[in-house]
């Protein structure tokens, strides 16, 4: 299967050496090509140019074609921080926070996560299974080509164990590479007396039960007032750094505890959320910067999730000071059923530039590139280098990158690529 793309009008996030990531001001660099094309062979990218100095087709056999006239070519969306895994929506829900609940209020009255956790422990993993694969397919069919799902619905042993197999099913059955969180530490299960009790059952016995399933990629604790405090946190660092793997940690959501600081200090992969992000959390993810830098190893990512600040009606993670500060920032969905029922990456571009005042440019790479990175998946997918695969998105005609954001409600797809050829579910 051999495809050439020619006449592309930007082909975007092209390298000749695919970094790890864009920080600060390369961001708004993310390189792109103008009047370009773009050959494709067996599922990755082989070789790219601009149109002047295209060497004409040696070899027409079983070759495909695509004039792209006035569209762009961008690699497809890397979302590196999602719950799609869920049992059912909760709507009516959002129908009391119209009444006048608060998230957190709705949470306190057995709403909320431990809602959820109801509904997906009375739930098959088959039909979970299901409805998992059909939500994925939608966002893929937006552009997604690479994700990372988390547990943290089921909340027992069996629940996160049935989660995480779905998740793994998921893995197989995709064509898209897929990361799995376990994220045990989500709330605390009504059975526990406390946080504390609860995040020991975690870790002394569900982690290593998981991982010698071989189910857990990376752990995740939602560090946060009412849920996980910072000794919490830290004993479920510990124990995965003792066992080897990375942690992805909510942080910052609704208040300041002292997490990124902590999860900067254990290395972590990524802190996600950071809608509260004063200066200190700031200086802390530059020093995790540097000292990645340093190691040659990854830095901690700052994760937005613009999409939860747009729903729940919270600040929007400071981006502009965060790239302006040197960061490698990401944006990612945050899909779930409470804070963020949208997997829309384009979404969440849109509101990057809407909202967060990133350029278009910025907002591409950092739903990209830099989604990539935060699942260590930046040799593979988020740019198109070659021998990366395919996955990119052929957009419609646009005047210029900035009309994803201006006609924010406008289709923007054309066509999604995967593994080099045009996607349906
Ligand atoms: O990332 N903050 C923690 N977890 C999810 C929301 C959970 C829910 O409301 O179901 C989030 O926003
Ligand atoms: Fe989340």
């Amino acid at each position: 299967m051999r495809t050439l793309l020619k006449n592309i009008k930007g082909l975007v996030g092209v390298f000749d050496e695919v970094p790890r990531h864009v920080a600060g001001g390369e961001m708004a660099k993310f390189p792109m090509l103008d009047d370009a094309w773009l050959a494709v062979e067996d599922g990755v990218v082989v070789d790219f140019g601009e149109m002047s100095a295209f060497p004409g087709i040696a070899d027409w056999s079983g070759l495909t074609i695509v004039d792209a006239q006035r569209r762009y070519v961008i690699p497809s969306w890397c979302d590196s921080h999602t719950h799609s895994v869920f049992a059912k929506d909760r709507s009516e829900e959002f129908l009391m926070r119209l009444e006048g609940a608060t998230y957190q209020e709705i949470a306190e009255q057995g709403g909320g996560i431990l809602n959820s956790a109801k509904m997906l422990q009375a739930m098959s993993e088959d039909e979970l299974y299901e409805d998992a694969l059909v939500r994925i397919h939608a966002v893929m069919a937006q552009g997604v080509g690479a994700l990372e799902v988390k547990s943290g619905y089921g909340l027992t042993f069996e629940a996160e164990r049935k989660t995480l197999r779905v998740v793994a099913r998921l893995k197989e059955a995709l064509p898209i590479p897929v990361k799995a969180t376990f994220l045990g530490c989500h709330a605390v299960p009504p059975e526990f007396p406390n946080a504390m009790a609860y995040t020991k059952h975690v870790v002394n016995d569900m982690l290593p039960a998981l991982l010698s399933e071989g189910l857990v990629d990376y752990v995740d604790v939602f560090c946060e007032k009412g849920y996980f405090g910072m000794a919490e946190t830290e004993l479920l660092l510990n124990a995965a750094e003792s066992h080897g793997i990375k942690s992805k940690v909510h942080v910052n959501q609704f208040n300041e505890i002292g997490g990124v600081n902590l999860c900067i200090n254990k290395r972590s992969l990524s802190v996600d959320h950071l809608e509260v992000c004063g200066s200190e959390a700031i200086q802390a993810l530059i020093e995790g910067v540097e000292a990645g830098s340093l190691e040659e190893a990854h830095p901690t990512y700052p994760v937005a999730l613009p999409g939860c600040s747009h729903f729940l009606g919270i600040p929007y993670t400071p981006a502009r000071t965060l790239i302006d500060a040197g960061l490698p920032l990401v944006l990612a969905t945050d899909h779930n059923p409470g804070s963020a029922p949208s997997g829309d990456m384009g979404m969440v571009v849109r509101l990057g530039s809407l909202k967060m005042g990133m350029t278009p440019l910025e907002a591409i790479a950092a739903a990209t590139l830099n989604g990539a990175a935060a699942m260590e998946l930046s040799h593979e997918v988020g740019a198109l280098g070659r021998g990366h695969r395919a996955n990119f998105i052929l957009t419609k005609p646009l005047e210029g990158l900035q009309e994803l954001a201006y006609r924010f409600t406008d289709p923007y797809v054309d066509k999604v690529f995967v593994n080099g050829e045009i996607w349906e579910a």
